[in-house]
C-alpha cells in the first residue's frame, strides 16, 4: 500500500479568490489531467468500495461524476447520477436542502435503487455537507442502504463531518485528503 497523499495533494491548485473574494477555491483539474494521480484516485476509492461491500456507486453532480463514474466501472459496480433538480427525464425522488443563502434540490431516478443495494456516495470534495447530507436522505427514502460516503478531499474548517454525523448513521465517511 502506498501513500498517495503527497501525489493527489499536489496535483490540487489554490485558486484565490474563488469564486469570491476571500474564498480560496481547490482545483482538481490539474488532478484530473494526470493520468497517474487520476488512477491513483481512482483506485483508493474502487478499493473502499469493495471494502464497505458496496453495491452501487451514487456520483454527486458535477465533479462527483468525473470521480463516481471510473470508481464504479473499477470496482466492477453500476453506477447512479443525483442531479440538480430539473435535469433527469424519468420519474425522480428529490431532496431540499438549505444553502447559506436559499436553498437547492437535487434528485435520482427511483428506479436505478432498489431495496437490496448499499450505496456509495462519491464526490470531490466536502464543505459544509449539505450537497452529501441531501443525498443520504435520498437515498435512504429510495430504500437502498447507505454503504458510505468517499471524497477526494475534506474542508474541515467548515464541520462538514460532523453535521453528516447522524445522516450517516455509523456509515463510513472516508476522504483522502483534509484541508
Ligand atoms: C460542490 C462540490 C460538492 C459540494 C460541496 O459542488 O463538488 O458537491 O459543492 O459543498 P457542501 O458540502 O457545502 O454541500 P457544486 O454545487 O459547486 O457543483 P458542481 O460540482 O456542479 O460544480
Ligand atoms: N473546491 C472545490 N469545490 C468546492 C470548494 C472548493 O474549495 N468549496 C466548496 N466546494
Amino acid at each position: 500500500l502506498t501513500d498517495i497523499t503527497g501525489l493527489l495533494l499536489s496535483r490540487i491548485r489554490d485558486v484565490p479568490d474563488h469564486p469570491e473574494p476571500g474564498v480560496v477555491f481547490k482545483d482538481i483539474t490539474p488532478l484530473l489531467a494526470d493520468p497517474v494521480a487520476f488512477a491513483a484516485l481512482t483506485d483508493a476509492l474502487a478499493e473502499f468500495a469493495e471494502g464497505v461491500g458496496a453495491t452501487k456507486v451514487v456520483g454527486l453532480e458535477a465533479r462527483g461524476f468525473i470521480l463516481g463514474a471510473p470508481v464504479a466501472l473499477r470496482a466492477g459496480l453500476g453506477f447512479v447520477p443525483v442531479r440538480k433538480a430539473g435535469k433527469l427525464p424519468g420519474a425522480t425522488l428529490g431532496q431540499a436542502y438549505d444553502l447559506e443563502y436559499g436553498s437547492a434540490e437535487i434528485e435520482v431516478h427511483a428506479e436505478d435503487l432498489t431495496p437490496g443495494d448499499r450505496v456509495l456516495v462519491v464526490d470531490d470534495v466536502l464543505a459544509t455537507g449539505g450537497t452529501a447530507e441531501a443525498s443520504l436522505r435520498l437515498i435512504r427514502r429510495a430504500g437502498a442502504q447507505v454503504a458510505g460516503l468517499a471524497v477526494l478531499m475534506e474542508l474541515g474548517f467548515l464541520g462538514g463531518r460532523a453535521k453528516l454525523e447522524p445522516a450517516l448513521a455509523g456509515a463510513p465517511l472516508r476522504s483522502l485528503l483534509t484541508v
